[in-house]
């Protein structure tokens, strides 16, 4: 992650009674490096209470519109969001970094492509920039979306996708479910189950003819709905998804204690950064490489310390480490050696981790 830059905060405009869109007002100059891809994410940086505080949000903009806006939903206890939804206002600064992440295709002119979205809540913003960008840049292309949400209210960004409805009538279909409102159609009421997906996939997508999917919310609705499009014959490579919030349940848990029964009593880290190289000297008390490196005055990249985002990836260049999760790195990155910082505890005596990747 390049250092962050301080940004004046353009707009704060009020979503819902919870929600609010940020936009943020990049110079000229910074804009080449501030450039991004739909579906990307932007880490947004404050200081609350005398904490820096560091969180990751997706841009719902589309990066043809010359516009960083990104949508922020009030999370109980949520430090940043609180901030955000109560306490920012136009004119105020943010410390900003270049976007980063990997949930997105490339955009294709000359193909015809079928896609289909679910998304759940806040994890309707990378799917609003997703949405966009495939109907502006890929002419012949569908869009079916799938939204979950508790109430119509609680909707975020409704008028923008209902925006997209507007101008690409033909090709883009809009379906909203509600978890705590009951909509006539039973089918429309409550979360996404497989059960729930199957009975989708009968009347409204055919899976094997789809060519990509795009899944956005909780760790649960999502492996959920992986598992019942890969039983379905949807091969991995067309589903992409993007966590927003993690929770380890029971099962998980108990995998992760299994992982830290490994872990060496004493380590070394060794980190490599830019040209900067130092030792840190590692603990069982400590729970990631990252956290020993950070209580260790290192000044290293990090946003969602959950295993998502990715932007604490390292290269692991001696050594052996376990992570105890990864929702972010695909197969093929692990394989190459990649590891979450933020999630790898060392099981060797000595690691060396580069973060110049
Ligand atoms: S900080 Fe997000 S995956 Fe490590």
């Amino acid at each position: 992650m390049s250092p962050g830059s301080t940004i004046v905060v353009k707009n704060v405009e009020q979503l819902t009674i919870d929600s609010v869109s940020i936009e943020l007002d990049i110079p000229a100059e910074l804009r080449n490096a501030y450039a991004y891809t739909h579906g990307q994410y932007i880490t947004l940086e404050a200081t609350i209470d005398g904490q820096k505080v560091r969180r990751s949000y997706s841009l719902y903009t589309s990066p043809t519109e010359g516009s960083w806006r990104v949508a922020v939903k009030q999370i109980p206890g949520g430090v940043f969001s609180t901030f955000a939804v109560n306490v920012l206002k136009a004119g105020d600064t943010l410390t900003a970094f270049s976007p980063d992440g990997n949930f997105y295709i490339p955009i294709d002119d000359t193909k015809k492509n079928r896609y289909v979205a679910f998304a759940a809540g806040s994890g309707i913003t990378p799917i609003t920039s997703i949405m966009k960008s495939h109907l502006q840049g890929e002419p012949d292309c569908h869009f079916k979306l799938f939204l979950l949400n508790r109430s119509v209210s609680s909707i975020i960004l409704r008028e923008e996708i209902e925006g997209l409805k507007n101008i690409f009538l033909s090709r883009v279909e809009i379906n909203y479910f509600l978890s705590r409102q009951q909509r006539q159609n039973p089918l429309f009421n409550g979360r996404f189950t497989s059960e729930k997906i199957t009975q989708l996939s009968e009347s409204f997508f055919n899976p094997l003819e789809t060519d990509a999917f795009f899944l956005c919310g909780p760790q649960e609705m999502v492996i959920t709905i992986q598992d019942t499009l890969t039983q379905m014959g949807v091969p991995k490579e067309k589903i992409h998804f993007e966590l927003f919030f993690t929770s380890a349940d029971g099962e998980t848990q108990k995998q992760i204690e299994e992982i830290v029964e490994h872990q060496s009593e004493y380590a070394t880290i060794h980190v490599i950064d830019g040209d900067r190289k130092m030792e840190v000297p590692m603990t069982k008390s400590q729970t990631s490489i990252l956290d020993a490196a950070l209580d260790y005055q290192a000044d290293l990249p990090f946003a969602c310390k959950g295993g998502v985002c990715c932007t604490c990836k390292a290269k692991l260049v001696e050594g052996e480490v376990k992570m105890k999760l990864n929702y972010g790195l695909e197969d093929h990155e692990v394989e190459a050696g990649y590891i979450l910082t933020c999630q790898a505890i060392p099981v060797t005596e000595s690691v060396t981790v580069d973060f110049n990747i």
